[in-house]
């Protein structure tokens, strides 16, 4: 496991959620919960302090943790953008957003810029297939999406740091 990357991490400010938690039996989700509202992201030392705490095999941890859409693993950016790439996007060029993003910020899909601002993640069809292509950044649905909208809205919600001029 790659500790590296999740150097930092302060274990002291699980404290109080294992604290509000302690002896409750079945209280694995709401702790994950709130360590990753304190976190972020929940890292594997985190992960590995749960397990201690509660008495549950760190492999149940990870085995949860992994399983619910809700958790993340990775360390997020302070902005997310979701792009739909379910069949109606995808054929109206959902590649092509991504592709742009990558030229413009130096992510992929599944990726966070090296300094942490903008985490590009895909999703799979939000129902609003009539508005395909379509973003979702920082929960603000946009649809019809095009890449010089794209951009230049990511840059103007990021900041001008990680992004050039288009
Ligand atoms: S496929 Fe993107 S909203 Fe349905």
């Amino acid at each position: 496991m790659d500790m590296q990357s999740h150097a930092g991490v302060d274990l002291d400010l699980l404290e109080d959620v294992l604290a509000q938690y302690q002896g409750q039996r079945g209280a694995l989700i709401p702790i994950l919960q709130k360590a990753q509202d304190v976190y972020g992201y929940l890292p594997p030392q985190v992960l590995q302090r749960i397990a201690r705490s509660t008495g549950v095999a760190v492999s149940k941890v990870y085995g949860v943790a992994t399983f619910y859409a809700q958790f993340y693993l990775q360390k997020r950016g302070r902005h997310i953008l979701k792009l739909c790439d379910g069949t109606a996007c995808h054929v109206k060029g959902t590649p092509v957003l991504a592709t742009a993003l990558e030229d413009h910020f130096g992510v992929q899909p599944g990726q966070t810029t090296e300094d942490g601002a903008l985490t590009v993640e895909v999703v799979y069809c939000l129902g609003s297939c009539a508005l395909a292509p379509v973003a979702v950044l920082d929960g603000q649905v946009m649809g019809r999406m095009r890449q010089e909208m794209l951009v230049r809205t990511v840059q103007k919600q990021v900041g001008a740091a990680g992004g050039e001029e288009v």
